[in-house]
């Protein structure tokens, strides 16, 4: 027998301000057709003056709680993936503990930016496997609307806010690629390309800083390292294209999981897209896209599903599930 991180329940939450890309035409020098076009986004959510980062996580926590059936004392950790906690410190994961009541265990967040929830998932899943926690709750949560620099029509069109949440649970599996669970983790980062994309601020600065990003760049490193970590992981679970249900890829940019689709040999079809209304919401944006596709009846339990994430740092990965 081998112990599987298993998905018992999933949530999210989005603040009710919704964006849509005209909006920046009155202060940039954009349009709706550039965004649509060149990054697939139709508009996004902001969170509200005062909303914060472990708000939203609780909330998209709670909903995650209530469909696995258990309060928050029957959870053992919570890893918050974010890189927009709501203060330098404590983490946002323990302000979300003390927010939903939990009483016990432990809580931390992951900063890997827009690759942070694979790597959240990586660390659950340790936690899992080797016994140290039998539940873990795994949350991403973002604000990056207040590390926007407003002048910037490069970046700031192309972010947004929320939340997503799992629920992962220790379950028995036969230790093949049909148990239900975390089947495979692959996870790399090369600070040689920190400057692609990074904040101009911190404790060295002394202020919260703006995003600053060599969007094309980035690109260009995206398509190959995503496919590449993707069909790694696959491997590592002994599963093959035709056996993928649902690709649910970190929401950047439309082209970059077209051509990552593509490079896998996986069709459209197969692939959960939010990015047209979210954005990208960094770290919570493939727990958002778990969730939106659980909710459309998209995914479904015993589903084959595969996650893959790029940014800052460079940091990327990929997790390889069975529903
Ligand atoms: N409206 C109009 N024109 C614009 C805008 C805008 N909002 N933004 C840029 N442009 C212009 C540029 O100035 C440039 O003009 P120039 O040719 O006169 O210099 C032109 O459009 C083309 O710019 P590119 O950056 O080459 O455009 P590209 O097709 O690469 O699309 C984009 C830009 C959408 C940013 C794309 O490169 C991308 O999505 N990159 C990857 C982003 C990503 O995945 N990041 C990782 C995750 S994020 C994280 O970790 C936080």
């Amino acid at each position: 027998m081998t112990l599987r991180s298993v998905v018992t329940g999933v949530g999210h939450y989005l603040p009710s301000r919704v964006v849509p890309n005209s909006a920046f035409e009155a202060t940039l020098d954009t349009t709706d057709e550039w965004i649509r076009s060149r990054s697939g986004i139709e508009r996004r959510h902001f969170a509200e003056k005062g909303e914060t980062t472990s708000q939203m996580g609780t909330a998209a926590a709670q909903n995650a709680l209530e469909m696995a059936g258990i309060g928050p004392d029957d959870l053992d950790a919570i890893i918050v993936a974010t890189s927009t906690a709501d203060l330098t410190f404590p983490s946002a994961a323990t302000m979300v503990q003390s927010a939903l009541g939990m009483t016990r265990g432990f809580a931390f967040d992951v900063q890997a930016v827009c690759a942070g929830f694979v790597y959240a998932l990586g660390n659950a899943n340790a936690l899992i496997v080797s016994g140290q926690a039998r539940r873990v709750l795994v949350v991403g949560a973002e604000t990056f609307s207040r590390i926007m620099d407003w002048t910037d029509r490069s970046t700031c069109v192309l972010f947004g806010d929320g939340a997503g949440a799992l629920v992962l649970e220790a379950q028995e599996g036969a230790g093949g690629s049909d148990d239900r669970g975390i089947l495979a983790v692959d996870l790399h980062s090369d600070g040689a390309h920190r400057d692609l994309l990074y904040v101009d601020g911190g404790v060295s600065t002394g202020t919260t800083g703006y995003l600053r990003m060599q969007g094309n760049q980035v690109f260009r490193h995206a398509v190959e390292k995503l496919a590449q970590t993707a069909e790694t992981a696959m491997e590592r679970a002994g599963v093959g294209a035709g056996d993928v249900d649902w690709v649910v890829p970190h929401q950047a940019n439309i082209r970059i999981i077209q051509g990552t689709a593509k490079k896998m040999g996986v069709p459209m079809e197969r692939v959960v897209v939010t990015v047209q209304d979210h954005g990208n919401t960094s770290a919570a944006s493939i727990p958002l896209a778990l969730s939106v596709g659980h909710a459309r009846g998209q995914i479904k339990r015993g589903d084959l599903i595969v996650t893959e994430a790029i940014g800052g740092g460079l940091a990327w990965g990929a997790v390889v599930l069975r529903w």
